[in-house]
């Protein structure tokens, strides 16, 4: 068993803790030893009847001297990055690639680390990835895509053959790509969208088919998730990007 923290402390992080439980049920792979967060006050968070032990802030996984693997359980692509640019201070800090059940992944996919493959997502031939991706439930990335650093595809993402995507960028749920389209850095695709032409970076596009939406900034509310213990009391405090 590879031992992991996590650190998001989300409802992303218990999604994924409740993956990492049915792939442990199939192949024992990961011994989670507890997880992190900036929230200081929390002891534990209980995901399908197992408690996870709260380990402390970010700043004791800098401070830790023996070498730690750390999934970043965060599904907004700035997050992400934010938390991976600190913890890469440390260097005995390592940014496994989790691979979790279900997934169909071709040999030839190339990848870097600290990336996130859900549960039932499929990766056809000759796609790269770069780091701290995150493939959300069911994503399906088709042959030659191009998925630059910290992107994110929220659950049931499509994309066709050849699509590019720059770093940073999010897509909605369902949001689907024909063959072929680039889509630049830090865009955003809403929910459900269709993009059938190139999106520049930066933007924010919607609909059937995706077109671009001048006005809100799409950022602060709707790719990250509170953390367990305000989401439980229904209250919406984030974690700051
Ligand atoms: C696109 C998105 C980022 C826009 O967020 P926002 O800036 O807060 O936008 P608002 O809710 O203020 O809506 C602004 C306008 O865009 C429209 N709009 C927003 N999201 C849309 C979507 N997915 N499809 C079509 N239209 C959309 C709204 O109807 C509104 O139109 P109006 O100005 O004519 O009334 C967001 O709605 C979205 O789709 N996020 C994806 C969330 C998601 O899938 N998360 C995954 C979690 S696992």
């Amino acid at each position: 068993m590879k031992k992991i923290i996590l650190t998001g402390a989300g409802g992303c992080m218990r999604e994924l803790l409740w993956q990492i439980q049915i792939c442990n049920q199939v192949h024992p792979t990961w011994e989670v030893l507890g997880f992190a967060d900036i929230c200081d006050q929390q002891k534990e968070v209980e995901v399908g009847g197992i408690a996870y032990p709260y380990l402390g802030d970010d700043d004791a996984l800098l401070r830790r001297r023996e070498e730690t693997h750390v999934v970043i359980c965060a599904g907004s692509s700035r997050l992400r990055k934010k938390i991976a640019t600190k913890l890469k201070q440390n260097p005995q800090i390592y940014f496994p690639n989790l691979i979790l059940t279900d997934t169909r992944i071709c040999p030839d996919v190339q990848m870097g680390e600290g990336n996130i493959i859900s549960m039932d997502c499929r990766i056809s031939t000759n796609v790269s990835l770069g780091s701290f991706v995150f493939l959300n439930l069911g994503a399906v990335v088709c042959h030659d895509g191009r998925l630059a650093d910290f992107v994110t595809l929220s659950p049931a993402v499509r994309l066709a053959g050849a699509v590019t995507i720059g770093a940073g960028s999010e897509l909605g749920m369902g949001a689907k790509v024909i063959q072929g389209v680039q889509i630049g850095t830090e865009a955003i695709v809403g929910a459900g969208g269709v993009v059938i032409r190139n999106l520049p970076d930066g933007c924010t596009a919607v609909g059937v088919p995706a077109r671009e939406r001048t006005g809100g900034s799409g950022r602060n509310s709707v790719f990250q998730q509170g953390n367990a213990r305000s989401m439980r009391d229904g209250r919406g405090s984030f974690r700051e990007e």
